[in-house]
């Protein structure tokens, strides 16, 4: 579908009745308000403050000072017809500290979040984690220790016993993949370290933790739906050697099954045990906590991977190469939407998939407000089409997908890119803080209650 083809409804009637549309956040990148009501610093506070670590000297301190504009925010979600919303919740708020004690202003601000999207009739989907670790436990080793999975468990236990008579869909992690190897083995999102012990035992704590979260949100939220969120790929070897198709396999692994098979129960793939060399320190009944049963799955889809072998580099040695298709995000992301209707059918047909969620799927142009007010995006508009259009394909195809979540709501601190990388449906002007609904969001609104309408 180009950007001359529209999309119509009829596009989008494989998608069920009761679909689930929303749009994502994350905490961090979004609420500002770092230093308030008892908040402690994250990695992420530490990492962006970092000289050199964030484009621009960015930092999250204020964000789109959602912490106070949340209500401003929700009438967003109303304007936009959205009948779900995926946000995280900050442990740094919540347990700020290492020695355990909850903070209850941090807590309010969620309990007064959730009743005001149910009021509103929105479906509150609560992220347990989205990479903002409490540097108190960093200070302590951090994810490559123990001790960070079971403060976990304990976090989750406090947040399912004051959001779970209202909260039903949980998530515990964000794309785990990001934290362990872009955090811990690439250095280039927080804690920034390079080090490929530390990014193995980071995997396998954060998956311990996960679990030691399902265990609690289990006990104390009867009939909880949770799920974890993974970004994934689909990979494709550079060529036909056997070098590369050996590279492409090596890629699937560190991308794609070193994080989905141990949630099925079927432990770590061999191979890629093999190849880090890393002891995973696993425990009697780990595996079985880690492999708990699940109710959902998140797919976190942005690009695919081509991939080639790279014999001198770094471990997993494969590097990637730039995708072919001609359009390109601001990222420098290809577009490839066929990736997210193969990735849907994979998680059905290998992982068995019972329910579905595309958790993000979203990108990141320039943007600019015009002098009469409008953000006029259709690069985004086509992005947001095409990649519904496969979503509905892999429906057709025999994926049970349940929602799709754009992400994100709002213009965002993205990370290591900071401000200048703009992903919203809302464009945000962080001097004024002033919000303007894109020509995306007015898309995605109508695309919505057509679907909804027919
Ligand atoms: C994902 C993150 C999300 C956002 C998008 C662009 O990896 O989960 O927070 O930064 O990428």
């Amino acid at each position: 579908m180009t950007l001359l083809e529209r999309l119509t409804v009829n596009d989008l009637r494989a998608l069920p009745d009761g679909f689930r549309w929303g749009a994502a956040t994350a905490a961090y990148q979004i609420e500002g308000a770092a230093d308030e009501d008892g908040r402690a610093p994250s990695i992420w506070d530490t990492f962006a403050h970092t000289p050199g670590a964030v484009a621009g000297g960015d930092t999250g301190d204020t964000a789109c000072d959602h912490y106070h504009r949340w209500p401003e925010d929700l009438g967003l979600i109303g304007r936009l017809g959205l009948d779900s919303y995926r946000f995280s919740i900050a442990w740094p708020r919540v347990v700020p500290q290492a020695d355990g004690r909850v903070n209850a202003a941090g807590l309010d601000f969620y309990d007064r979040l959730v009743d005001a999207l149910l009021a509103q009739g929105v479906t509150p989907f609560p992220t347990l984690y989205h990479w903002d670790l409490p540097q108190a436990q960093q200070d302590r080793g951090g994810w490559p220790e123990r001790a960070t999975a079971e403060r976990f468990g304990e976090y989750a236990a406090v947040v399912a016993d004051r959001l779970g008579d209202r909260v039903t869909h949980w998530a515990t992690l964000n794309e785990p993949l990001c934290s362990a190897w872009i955090g811990h083995l690439e250095g280039a999102m927080a804690p920034g370290l390079r080090d490929l012990t530390a990014a193995v035992r980071a995997s396998y704590h954060l998956h311990l933790g996960h679990g030691l979260a399902v265990q609690a949100l289990r006990a104390a939220v009867p009939g909880a739906r949770i799920g974890i969120v993974n970004n994934l790929s689909t990979i494709t070897a550079a060529s036909d050697s056997e070098a590369d198709r050996a590279a492409a396999v090596r890629a699937d692994g560190h991308v794609n099954r070193w994080w989905l098979d141990p949630v099925h129960g079927r432990g770590y793939p061999q191979d890629m045990v093999e190849l880090y060399g890393v002891d995973l320190p696993v425990r009697t009944g780990d595996l079985e906590l880690i492999g708990a049963p699940l109710d959902w799955l998140g797919l976190n889809y942005y690009f695919r991977q081509i991939v080639a072998d790279d014999p001198g580099g770094p471990l997993p040695r494969f590097r990637q190469l730039p995708g072919p298709g001609p359009e390109r995000t601001a990222m420098d992301w290809e577009v490839h939407a066929p990736g997210i209707e193969q990735l849907l059918l994979r998680l059905t047909e290998e992982y068995g998939a019972r329910e579905l969620y595309v958790t993000e799927n979203g990108s990141a142009y320039p943007d600019t407000v015009t002098a009469d007010g409008r953000v006029e995006d259709p690069e985004r508009t086509a992005y947001l089409e095409q990649h519904l259009a496969a979503c509905a394909r892999a429906v057709a195809k025999g994926a049970p997908l349940a929602g799709y979540f754009a992400w994100s709501l709002l213009d965002n601190f993205e990370w290591a890119y900071g401000y200048d990388k703009r992903f919203g449906l809302v464009h945000v002007d962080y001097p004024t803080q002033r919000r303007t609904v894109k020509a995306s969001g007015h898309r995605y609104a109508e695309l919505i209650s057509a679907h909804r309408a027919r």
